[in-house]
């Protein structure tokens, strides 16, 4: 089928095109930003993501795909019309939905025959509505036929190729059975279960769905902390949890707290409009700022580590990982980041390394620290340091030399936000050692305090 995708040299927006691509559609991905499509045009991918990069080949080959900025030529050739802009957070928790209206305004005027529009930027439950409204509004001509389908993405970065070649359901809210039908005949090779449903309804699925592992995050981050105050381990709390067929082990890791440019934004957006339909969302203000105080226990924790060291210089202080998770070079809302917006009231240096991140948003590097200098491995890192903190779950980190950690570091201590280390190894070693919900702390002996500060 002949598919355009408004927003497709973003994130969902190319991962659409390309997949729909890869599975024998014809696509034109659009974008108003000229370099973005300059570089696609010359296979350069604006993101990191697994796989990407050869099924965009692939398509490129078979000449499946093209990119463009030319929008109204785009939309004229196509039947389908995917809208994947942004939809980032306002003022007020609302998501801005500027990007979306100025899109499909557009698509309405480039309009020359009849369309089905599919809306999968993550938009607030009503705005299927109001979108039919716009393009009825900005049709250049108006007796022209369309249909609006809300139809979400699941997609989670570094896995994103993956969730949309083998999705776990392809939701389709629709009024139209032809539009329904539409869809069905494009998603036809895809092996998935159909939720064909209202367009509200589908428009809530989205919300539900982020809300609900951010719910579960923010249940085990919190059950973590009591685990540390009454001296269980987090790890085994969970081993016994996940055998229960109704709990599942999924989405159960502690951590620095959930970040990326979903979660957080999706549940203010659902606070937002929630509260605005006088429905009570105390559940998921609770969520929310539980999310925040991880990363606050975490300080206070490197705090006293700090203090503990009694080294009487300017200490270094070791971030491990940048990204908001491993498998990606994201770093928006990242719990790394809010660190060492943190660290920057302390009087320490900081040594960062990540395996893909290897630069900051100039925005953020000039608030966070000039102290702060990145490392070419982890172990240049920890050199000195006396504190490493261990930000991102990168498989790197998971096979770190912790007796070379241990030689190299002023003071010992590990701060592992997200349980990668073998605890009983690290203090075997000599380290003291601090996970979200396992407490592992082992007291120093003296003469090995001794020994590491210089
Ligand atoms: C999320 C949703 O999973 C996806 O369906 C949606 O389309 C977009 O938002 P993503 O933001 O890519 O995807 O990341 P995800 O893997 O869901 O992780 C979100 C955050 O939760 C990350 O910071 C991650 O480190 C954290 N997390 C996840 C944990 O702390 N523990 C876990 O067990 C899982």
């Amino acid at each position: 089928m002949k598919v355009s995708v408004i927003g497709g040299s973003g994130y969902i927006g190319l991962v659409t095109g390309i997949g729909l691509a890869t599975h024998g559609n014809d696509v034109i991905c659009v974008d108003i930003d000229q370099k973005k499509i300059n570089d696609l045009n010359r296979d350069i991918l604006p993101i990191y993501e697994d796989g990407l990069s050869a099924l965009l080949a692939k398509a490129k080959r078979k000449n499946r795909i093209t990119f463009t900025t030319s929008f109204k030529s785009a939309v004229n050739q196509s039947d389908i019309v995917f809208i994947a802009v942004g939809t980032p957070s306002g003022r007020s928790g609302e998501t801005d939905m500027s990007h979306v209206y100025k899109a499909l305004s557009s698509v309405a005027s480039a309009m020359n025959k009849p369309k089905t529009i599919v809306i999968k930027s993550t938009v607030p439950v009503g705005s299927n509505q109001v979108a039919y409204q716009i393009v009825r509004e900005n049709l250049t001509q108006p007796h022209l036929d369309f249909d609006i389908v809300s139809n979400p993405e699941f997609l989670r970065e570094g896995r994103a190729v993956k969730d949309f070649m083998e999705p776990e359901r392809i939701v389709i809210g629709s009024k139209s059975s032809s539009a329904i039908k539409r869809l069905k005949r494009l998603y036809k090779t895809f092996d998935a279960p159909y939720v064909i449903t209202d367009p509200t309804s589908a428009e809530m699925i989205k919300y539900a769905c982020n809300a609900y592992l951010a719910t579960r995050l923010s249940f085990i981050n919190e059950i973590s902390e009591i685990c540390e105050q009454v001296d269980a381990n987090v790890l085994n709390v969970i081993e016994g949890m996940k055998h229960d067929s109704r709990i599942g082990g999924h989405y159960l890791n502690p951590g620095p707290g959930f970040g990326g440019p979903c979660l957080n934004k999706d549940i203010q957006s659902l606070i937002h409009f929630g509260s605005c339909a006088d429905a009570n969302v105390n559940l998921l203000r609770a969520v929310l700022s539980r999310n925040n105080v991880q990363i606050e226990n975490i300080l206070k924790f490197i705090n006293e580590l700090l203090k503990k060291s009694k080294v009487s210089r300017v200490q270094k202080v070791a971030v491990l990982g940048l990204s908001f998770k491993a498998g990606t070079n994201d770093t928006r809302n990242s719990p790394a980041l809010l660190l060492l917006d943190l660290l920057k009231n302390l009087d320490v240096q900081i040594a960062v390394y990540d395996p893909v991140v290897q630069s900051l948003p100039p925005d953020i590097h000039s608030n966070i620290h000039s102290n702060l200098k990145f490392a070419k491995t982890p172990y240049d890192a920890v050199e000195n340091a006396s504190a490493c903190i261990v930000m991102t779950e990168w498989d790197e980190f998971k096979e770190l030399d912790l007796q070379s950690v241990f030689n190299l570091m002023r003071y010992p201590a590990i701060v592992d936000t997200r349980n990668v280390l073998s605890s009983e190894h690290a203090m075997a070693l000599g380290f003291e050692y601090k996970g979200v919900g396992i407490n592992g702390l082992k007291p120093i002996e003296e003469q090995e305090i001794l020994k590491h500060i210089v």
